[in-house]
């Protein structure tokens, strides 16, 4: 079996669903439901005697050493984290505490669990640590897409959690021999995408008519993955990546962020005639330490594990729309008091002019 971290937020419930639908092992997951996992996101495997679901929190080692104990998993996929730079600049400690704290205790409960493994299984372990690209900083218009040896240079107290944590990553593998995989991917978007972020606000807001934020100029430029493709990547890294290697994962798709907000409009203009909904743009405040370009050189997961996106983002978002019009319950069920406190806080100037 593989336990999996953080399954029930937006990358790790599509990767659970994902290996699951491809016959894959059983799957332990360990969630501390904070705002962003949502129980729901995994009903379809439910009642799969594969799937086993445990509250709680991955800073918690004793705990997390006695599951490992009791399920002697053959990989650990590591999703749980805070994952919301807006939320990182309004509140850093809780992205301290689960990326970096949090971080570090499931390293050295997987490292005590790997060291008393027969010398198969502990040759088979892998420990595959889900990272972001934004560890690598902000990129000119000009200037060549990450690769692998770019430095480290976060900016925001999410990357820089997210940078330390794959420091302490690295350093298990280096010292202790822990075999440790990286992955550094672009932002993803796709179903169950908590609507704090870019994509699914827009669509979220622009369905109920709402203001679309967009921060600063927004000509800043993100590489968009859609969450399907990142999780075959994900399979491929398990499978075949090479322990104490780092890999990019990116979706070949740069576009600026009032790019993308037009391409959802367009896709909602068509699926809701009556209305142009680029309208409902509003040029907010910038971001505080806004990283402008991030972009993501994927040569090496295709060299060498033979992975390479295949959803275009156009029809990516074209399937995403399609997913939130047709759950409109999920919506609802995740966008609470406690959400709806957030818009407001995040955005008193559509508060003000609403
Ligand atoms: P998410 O915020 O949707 O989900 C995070 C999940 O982790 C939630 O289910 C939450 O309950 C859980 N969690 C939080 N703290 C925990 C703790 N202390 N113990 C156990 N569980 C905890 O995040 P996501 O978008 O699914 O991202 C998953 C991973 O991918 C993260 O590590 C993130 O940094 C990384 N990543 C995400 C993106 C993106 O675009 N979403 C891009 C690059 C990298
Ligand atoms: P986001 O989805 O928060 O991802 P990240 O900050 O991890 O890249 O934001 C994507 C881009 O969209 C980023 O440049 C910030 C911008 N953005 C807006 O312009 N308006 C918004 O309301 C949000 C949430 C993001």
């Amino acid at each position: 079996m593989i336990l999996v971290t953080g399954g029930c937020g937006f990358i790790g419930s599509a990767f659970i669903l994902d290996w699951l639908a491809q016959g894959g092992e059983p799957v332990l997951n360990l969630d501390l439901l904070t705002y962003a996992g949502h129980l729901g996101n995994l009903r379809a495997v439910e009642s799969d005697p594969r799937y086993r679901f445990v509250h709680g929190d991955i800073a918690d080692g004793t705990r997390v050493a006695a599951l490992l104990g009791e399920h002697r998993p053959r990989a650990i996929v590591h999703f749980a984290a805070e994952s919301h730079v807006d939320r990182s600049i309004a509140g850093p400690q809780a992205f301290i505490h689960t990326n970096v704290v949090g971080t570090t205790r499931l390293l050295q409960a997987a490292h005590e669990h790997w060291s008393r493994l027969p010398p198969g299984e502990a040759q088979a372990f892998r420990f595959l640590n889900v990272s972001t690209d934004e560890v690598f900083g902000s990129l000119g218009a000009s200037e060549p897409a990450f690769t692998e040896a770019h430095p480290y240079q976060p900016n925001s107290p999410y990357s820089a959690s997210k940078a330390s944590a794959d420091h302490f990553a690295r350093a298990w593998c280096h010292t202790f021999g822990l075999p440790v995989i990286t992955t550094n991917c672009s932002n993803n978007y796709g179903p169950r995408q908590f609507p704090e972020k870019l994509i699914p606000l827009t669509i979220h807001n622009a369905l109920a008519g709402q203001p679309l934020p967009v921060y600063g100029d927004g000509l800043q430029v993100r590489d968009w993955l859609h969450v399907g493709d990142h999780c075959a990547a994900l399979r491929a890294v398990l499978e075949r990546g090479r322990p104490g290697e780092t890999y990019n994962i990116g979706g070949r798709a740069e576009r600026t962020n009032l790019e993308v907000v037009h391409t959802i409009c367009g896709v909602i203009d068509e699926a809701r005639p009556g209305r142009t909904h680029a309208e409902l743009i509003r040029h907010v405040g910038d971001r505080r330490g806004h990283d402008r370009r991030y972009a993501i050189d994927g040569s090496k997961i295709a060299r060498e594990l033979g992975w390479q996106p295949a959803v275009a983002f156009e029809q990516g978002i074209r399937d995403t729309v399609q997913w939130y019009l047709a759950n409109a319950g999920w919506v609802e069920s995740v966008t609470s008091g406690a959400y709806r406190r957030w818009v407001e806080q995040q955005y008193p100037a559509l508060n003000a002019a609403a």
